[in-house]
């Protein structure tokens, strides 16, 4: 599956947002990557709806918006309608999954389940055919700039191999602590849609040499 570089506005300038946004477009990134915090799922807050309408208007890339909140259910359609594209929620949310696909699918966004570190791939694998993105958590949520858990790759190549058994075209994303050193090793376990955060943003200036290290990582790489 075709390698998508997404940026994390996570570690980015907040009161620089659009702009920020448009640093990464122009350097080459394929998506967006934006991360909602609720205080309760995750000991952080980020932002909201009003948040996510604001920056689309300064970017064309597809948006993937991942709800690390408690009450997705509540919230999805709000954020679809902000243009949020992808509505990743987590399968250790307070709410159904069915119920939160069916939500956001009757809004028209695309839907993405997230998993942390402790969640197994079996309790992902009843979802597989009914989701657009599948997210393995590779830090515990909560915060940008933490380092690549690498006991999440066997995890990643089980999920691939799952997809791949039921013949689905299932993008999986890879997010947190995704850097040049251990995005091979995440598109080699069968990422496709890599997240990148701090690695990104910690640099100033032109980001076309960070975006050109990293992807020349990740297709250095085997093919997941
Ligand atoms: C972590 C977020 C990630 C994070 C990635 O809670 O879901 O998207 O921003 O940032 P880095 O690449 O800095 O780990
Ligand atoms: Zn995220």
């Amino acid at each position: 599956m075709e390698l998508n570089l997404s940026a994390s506005i996570l570690s980015a300038d907040f009161a620089a947002l659009g702009d920020e946004i448009e640093r990464a477009e122009s350097a080459g990134v394929d998506s967006i990557h934006l991360d909602v915090m609720d205080g309760h799922f995750v000991p952080n807050l980020s932002f909201g709806p009003a948040t996510v309408a604001s920056v689309r208007t300064r970017s064309g890339l597809p948006f993937h918006t991942h709800l690390m909140i408690s009450e997705p259910l509540r919230y999805a359609g709000a954020f679809i309608r902000a243009g949020g594209g992808t509505i990743v929620f987590h399968l250790e949310s307070d709410d159904e999954p069915a119920a939160v696909i069916r939500a956001i699918r009757a809004e028209g966004g695309r839907v993405g389940l997230a998993i942390n570190p402790e969640t197994p791939a079996e309790a992902a694998e009843p979802w597989l055919e009914a989701i657009d993105l599948l997210l393995v958590m590779t830090v515990h949520p909560g915060f940008g700039g933490q380092t690549f858990l690498v006991d999440q790759l066997p995890k990643v190549a089980r999920l691939r191999a799952m997809a791949q058994t039921r013949e689905l075209a299932l993008p999986i994303a890879i997010d947190g602590g995704v850097t040049a050193e251990t995005i091979g090793p995440a598109r080699e376990a069968g990422g496709s849609v890599l997240v990148v955060g701090n690695a990104l943003y910690r640099n100033a200036g032109d980001l076309r040499p960070v975006v050109h290290a990293l992807r020349t990582a990740a297709e250095a790489a085997a093919d997941g």
